[in-house]
């Protein structure tokens, strides 16, 4: 059998840090903490293996309905992760991108996203996009508007919209499409996450919750993925 490629873009939705805590009856808030340590191992084995760009969902726009409390435990883990790991990550090469509008978090958390931007954008290495305060629907919107304005301005042709018009205003603008999109926990949709992207994305979905997913289950999953086959609409003979 023909060796096949890594994903070059894997998206991960990291589901299941609350059922974690509950089942350990602990606090969600621990929960989220044993989840950034997972967070942490599948960041450095995707630097060290070669992925590309890895994007992980870490807050949605919709994650504002659940209590402050627990808003507020994500918000602290997040000032906290930047703080702890950026030295590393930039040593690593990794280079950091929010998806997501950073203007509706608290400003030492804005603060601290724009500084790991700014401090790894020359970097060369992973592609880390962190999703926060993400939804794909509002992405959509404003690439539209993007786009929109640009023709207001007489910058841009209706005519020449195309495809890649869109994936450029998009947040991961110059970054490949999903390859492999792994969601946590047994739960099997989307939730907002990367609609545009994942057009023809392969699609797993390991039951292990969050906190408990290990390299190992990382990499079945790329396993997996190494025997897909992508058709893309085509016939293989
Ligand atoms: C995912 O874990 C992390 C975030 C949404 C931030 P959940 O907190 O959604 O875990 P479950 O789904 O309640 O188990
Ligand atoms: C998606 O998980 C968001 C993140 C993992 C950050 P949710 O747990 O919020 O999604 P639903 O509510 O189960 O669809
Ligand atoms: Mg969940």
């Amino acid at each position: 059998m023909t060796e096949k490629a890594l994903p070059r873009h894997v998206a991960i939705i990291m589901d299941g840090n609350g059922r974690w805590a509950k089942k350990h009856r602990i606090k969600i808030a621990l929960g989220h903490r044993r989840g950034v340590e997972t967070l942490r191992d599948i960041i450095r084995e995707s630097s060290d293996i070669g992925i590309e760009v890895l994007t992980l969902y870490a807050f949605s726009t919709e994650n504002w309905s659940r209590s402050p409390e627990e808003v507020e435990a994500l918000m602290g883990l997040l000032l906290e992760f930047f703080i702890s790991e950026i030295d590393e990550l930039d040593e690593k090469n990794v280079c950091i991108r929010i998806l997501g509008e950073k203007s509706a978090l608290p400003l030492p958390q804005q603060e601290a996203l724009m500084k790991a931007e700014n401090r790894t954008k020359e970097n060369t290495g992973l592609q880390l996009n962190i999703a926060i305060n993400y939804g794909s629907r509002p992405e959509i919107i404003r690439a539209v508007k993007t786009i929109a304005e640009k023709v207001r301005q007489g910058k841009l042709d209706i005519d020449r919209i195309d495809e890649s018009t869109m994936s450029e205003a998009l947040y991961t603008a110059g970054q490949p499409d999903v390859d492999l999109l792994i969601r946590t926990s047994g739960e099997q949709r989307l939730s907002n996450f990367l609609l545009w992207q994942c057009a023809y994305a392969e699609f797993t979905f390991p039951t292990v919750l969050w906190p408990d997913f290990t390299l190992k289950e990382y990499h079945a999953a790329l396993d997996d993925y190494m025997h897909r086959d992508r058709r893309f609409g085509g016939r293989k003979e």
